[in-house]
């Protein structure tokens, strides 16, 4: 199951107990420090030491308030749709027509002790807002995220409201206050926000041409029309994709390094960046990275799914370069072998969530060992090493495969014979049937997705625009991909609702197999009717004759992953 029993470590007197820690031992504070896996000797302990106990604390704070706030949000969205434009009676709550979080006559007071002996299921949740105190131990009971919410137990939301955007909406606020049973004591309002930091303090400047979805965590897309412009997307304009704050590595500190758990203890390596340089012979792989997520607006129009509102541009296609994943676990005592064909390959990064359980991931290890799987551990990409968001100072690349297996801020990497435990792993980038939804699903029926299916995009022109035809023709342009190394081999374009289908010109050099890079297409289309509305449909065929299905509506799926169908967008021809 993908709940666990998680306990804030904010406040005071509850047990902190979590799956993931068991990997990472504790600190002797009261507070979680990210310290490495398994051994608390190494250099590795020394850079987590000196800048854990911040990082971890902001990083606590900031997985705390996404997931408890998450977790309001997205019940108060999906159960209470109608409720502040108090357009169904029938869907109405009881709200409450007060300023959240102030004082409420009348009302009992507690401290903020008291609000910290209520941390868990038996002794009822509270947590704190302001001057509000609230019982939310019947939200937990319906929460689509299961016990993670308990995160919050005991302690001041307060911090958090500031750190997502989407948790500043009015609704969710004044939706709390359903849950109000008294106030906090006085001049202990503001207790929780003492010598706070903000988690995304140093985070790296970034192009403001790309399209930014949510701030802290960042996350944006290249304009899809810029996509097109060149077959290597510059890495300034790269669509970001972050669970967490950037971690700030400083090589020159000596202590960053990544440890490899091969066939056993003995076999194990701590490298250093420079180590992993000189020791392993670097390969350049060209290969598109795509977020699970990439087109989820499209499939949004069918129904809301749970997940950023990506356009088309989490996408891009990067030269990366570094050391072949499957030189280093041979060194680490992998053996190409039919015994070990079904373990898998564990990554973590330097980000964690509230439990400190890092970004975490796993790969089968056939694709890892794979000779001509490119799988590499890369420290360069476009020719520079890797910026803070793309990962400094390494990332695995594991082409043809789904953004999220692409580890970014690696520090470890493990082979087993199981996947990751990880929230990422089990419970997150898979894939159901229409008919699933967040209170039937069971992640462990579904894999992990790994290999990504075909896919096409129509980037210039874009969706609603006005176009001028040249010489009597449209002109459109895009790009197409398909993971597991299927070259793209057509591209069909069709401005009639697929009566009449035309093959578009590919503009890049495609191969069979191992073709990891996206291929961009162009079509110039004879349009005999101007002055009206156009529909294009674009849909590719992959080296195996996969191609893409033509609706959104029986591909939708409640995470709104692999929105892969035809893509259609309708613009207007204008007169010459
Ligand atoms: N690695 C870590 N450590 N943390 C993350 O949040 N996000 C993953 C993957 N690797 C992520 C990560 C996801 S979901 C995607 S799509 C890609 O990174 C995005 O990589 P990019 O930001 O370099 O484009």
């Amino acid at each position: 199951m993908c709940s666990q029993v998680l306990i804030n470590p904010f406040r005071k007197g509850c047990v902190i107990f979590s799956k993931s820690l068991a990997r990472r031992p504790l600190a002797n504070s009261s507070w979680i420090r990210t310290l490495p896996h398994g051994t608390q000797s190494s250099n590795n302990h020394d850079f987590h030491d000196k800048s854990g106990y911040e990082n971890s604390k902001r990083l606590m704070i900031t997985g705390f308030g996404a997931i408890t706030l998450a977790g309001l949000y997205y019940y108060f969205k999906k159960n209470i749709p109608t409720v502040w434009a108090h357009e169904s009676k029938e869907n109405e709550v009881n709200t409450v027509a007060r300023e959240p979080g102030s004082f409420v006559e009348g009302l009992p007071v507690y401290s903020s002790d008291d609000v910290a002996k209520h941390c868990n299921e038996s002794t009822g949740v509270w947590i704190s807002y302001k001057s509000g105190v609230y019982d939310i131990t019947p939200f937990i009971k319906i929460h689509p995220g299961g016990n993670k919410i308990l995160l919050g137990a005991g302690g001041s939301v307060e911090p958090f409201w500031s750190l997502y955007a989407i948790h500043q909406q009015p609704g969710t606020l004044a939706l709390m206050e359903k849950y109000r049973i008294g106030n906090l004591t006085k001049g202990e309002e503001h207790l929780a926000m003492a010598n706070m930091h903000d988690p995304y303090a140093n985070e790296p400047r970034r192009h403001p041409v790309l399209v930014v979805k949510t701030k802290k965590p960042f996350n944006a897309e290249t304009p899809s029309s810029l996509l097109v412009e060149s077959f290597i997307t510059p890495t300034d304009i790269f669509y970001v994709r972050h669970h967490f704050p950037v971690p700030d590595v400083d090589l020159s500190s000596g202590n960053y390094s990544l440890e490899v758990i091969g066939l056993d203890e003995k076999h194990s390596l701590n490298l250093n960046l420079d180590q992993l340089k000189t020791a392993y012979a670097p390969h350049s792989v060209t290969a598109a990275l795509q977020c699970s997520g990439n087109r989820r607006s499209e499939m949004n129009r069918v129904k809301p799914t749970k997940g950023l509102e990506w356009g088309q541009g989490a996408i891009g296609n990067a030269v990366w370069k570094g050391a072949r994943l499957r030189d280093v676990l041979l060194a680490a005592g992998i053996k190409d072998s039919d015994e070990n064909e079904n373990w898998h390959v564990q990554f973590d990064g330097l980000d964690a969530d509230p439990t400190n359980a890092p970004y975490a991931i796993s790969i089968p290890l056939t694709k890892a060992m794979d000779p001509r799987g490119d799988v590499i551990l890369a420290y360069e990409m476009n020719g520079e090493p890797l910026t803070r968001d793309h990962g400094f100072p390494l990332r695995v690349v594991v082409p043809g495969t789904t953004g999220a297996r692409w580890v970014k801020w690696l520090t470890r990497i493990e082979v087993s014979k199981n996947e990751s435990e990880s929230h990422w792993q089990q419970c997150d980038y898979k894939s159901f049937n229409p008919s699933t939804d967040w209170d039937k699903v069971d992640f462990s029926t579904a894999p992990a997705i790994q290999e990504m299916p075909v896919t096409s995009v129509v980037c210039e022109p874009h969706d609603g625009e006005k176009v001028k035809l040249k010489k009597d023709k449209l002109n459109l342009r895009g790009f197409a991909w398909s993971g597991g190394g299927r070259g793209i081999v057509r591209v069909d374009v069709s401005i009639d609702l697929g009566k009449t289908w035309h093959v578009a010109e590919l503009l890049d050099p495609v191969k069979l197999s191992k073709q990891w890079a996206w291929t961009r297409w162009q079509a110039n289309l004879p349009v005999q009717t101007t002055g009206q509305e156009t529909e294009i449909w674009v849909r590719a065929v992959d080296s195996s004759y996969n191609t893409q299905p033509e609706g959104m509506e029986h591909l939708w799926n409640m995470r709104g992953v692999l929105a892969v169908a035809y893509h259609k967008i309708k613009v207007l021809v204008e007169e010459n």
